[in-house]
C-alpha cells in the first residue's frame, strides 16, 4: 500500500476477511490484493497461469500478506467453484469478491469474428457470473456483510469504438451487479462497480492505447490530466469492501479524472 492510501485506511480494517481477486496476479488486479492485503484480509489470487501467480504470492507474502494463488479460468464455472473452495478451505470463509479478471483488444467491429466477440464476453460477463455464483453461499454467511466488487469502466455507457465486446460486456456487468444489489443483498451480500480510466502501467492501457498510437489522444481527454495510478483504483475497492462502506449498494465508483464526460472521438478523428 502505497503512503497515500495508507493516511485515509486503518491497517487492521480488514483483519478477519478473506478476499479472492480474479486476475490478481498482475496490474489492476495485483494492486488491489496487495492493497486488501495490506489492510489486513487474508488474499486469494486466482488467473490462468501457474509462474504468474507464484511471482505475486511471493510478492505479497515478502509484504506479510497471507496468500494463497490457484489457477482457475474464469469461463469455467467448474474450474472456479473448485478454486473459490479451496480459497475457503484454507481461509475458513470468504467475504470479499473482487471481478477483476478481462479480456480485451482493440478490433474495428467489422474485423471482429465472432469467436474474438464471444472470447472477451465469455471472460468479463460470463466469467463475472461464474465468480458471483460460486461465492454466493460463502459471501451470504460473512459476518462482515459479503462484497462483490466488479471493475468495469465508463465505456460501458460511453461507447468504446475498437472495443465493442469488452464495452457491452463491461455494461452486462454493470446490470448484473445492480440486479444482484436489489437480489442479494437481503442475503447478506452488497454488490458495486469500480469503473477505472486509462491507468498508467497495465496491459489495458498497453493494449487500447498505447499499442494503438492512441495513448497522447486519450491523455487529453482526462481532466485532470495524467493517467490513473494503479493504488487509486485499489483504494476505491478498499473503501467499498470496508466497514465504512456497509450501507453503498448497487453503485458505480469512476475513478477517471472525469475522463466519462469527455466523449471519444471516432476513430477515425485526429
Ligand atoms: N484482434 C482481433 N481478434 C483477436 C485479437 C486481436 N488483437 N486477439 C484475439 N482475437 C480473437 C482470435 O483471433 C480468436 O478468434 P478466432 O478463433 O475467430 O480467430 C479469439 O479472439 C480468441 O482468441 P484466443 O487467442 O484463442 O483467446 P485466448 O482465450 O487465448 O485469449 C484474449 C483471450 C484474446 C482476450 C487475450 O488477449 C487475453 O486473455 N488477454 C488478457 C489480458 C488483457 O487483455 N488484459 C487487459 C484487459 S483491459
Amino acid at each position: 500500500m502505497n503512503e497515500k492510501n495508507a493516511s485515509i485506511f486503518g491497517l487492521g480494517i480488514l483483519e478477519g476477511t478473506s478476499a479472492f481477486v480474479t486476475g490478481g496476479g498482475t496490474g489492476i488486479g495485483f494492486g488491489i490484493a496487495k492493497t486488501l492485503g495490506a489492510l489486513g484480509a487474508n488474499v486469494t489470487i486466482a488467473s490462468r497461469r501457474q509462474e504468474v501467480l507464484d511471482k505475486a504470492c511471493a510478492e505479497l507474502s515478502e509484504a506479510g500478506v497471507r496468500a494463497l494463488g490457484i489457477v482457475c479460468d474464469v469461463r469455467d464455472h467448474g474450474s472456479v467453484k473448485r478454486a473459490v473452495d479451496q480459497s475457503v478451505e484454507k481461509f475458513g470463509g470468504l467475504d470479499i469478491l473482487v471481478n477483476n479478471a478481462a479480456g480485451n483488444f482493440a478490433c474495428p467491429t467489422e474485423d471482429l469474428s465472432p469467436n474474438g466477440w464471444r472470447t472477451v464476453v465469455d471472460i468479463d460477463l460470463n466469467g463475472t457470473f461464474n465468480c458471483c455464483h460460486a461465492a454466493f453461499p460463502h459471501l451470504s454467511k460473512s459476518p462482515h456483510v459479503g462484497r462483490i466488487v466488479s471493475i468495469i469502466t465508463a465505456y460501458a455507457w460511453g461507447g468504446w469504438p475498437g472495443c465493442a465486446p469488452a464495452a457491452a460486456a463491461k455494461a452486462g456487468i454493470q446490470s448484473l451487479m445492480r440486479t444482484l444489489a436489489i437480489e442479494w443483498a437481503p442475503k447478506n451480500i452488497i454488490s458495486n462497480t469500480v469503473a477505472p480510466g486509462p491507468i498508467a502501467d497495465t496491459e489495458g492501457t498497453k493494449r487500447i492505447h498505447e499499442d494503438t498510437d492512441r495513448a497522447a489522444a486519450e491523455l487529453a481527454r482526462v481532466p485532470v490530466g495524467r493517467f490513473g495510478e494503479v493504488e487509486e483504483i485499489a483504494a476505491a475497492v478498499a473503501y467499498l469492501v470496508s466497514p465504512a462502506a456497509r450501507y453503498v449498494n448497487g453503485t458505480d465508483l469512476v475513478v477517471d479524472g472525469g475522463r466519462q464526460f469527455k466523449a471519444t472521438p471516432r476513430p477515425d478523428a485526429k
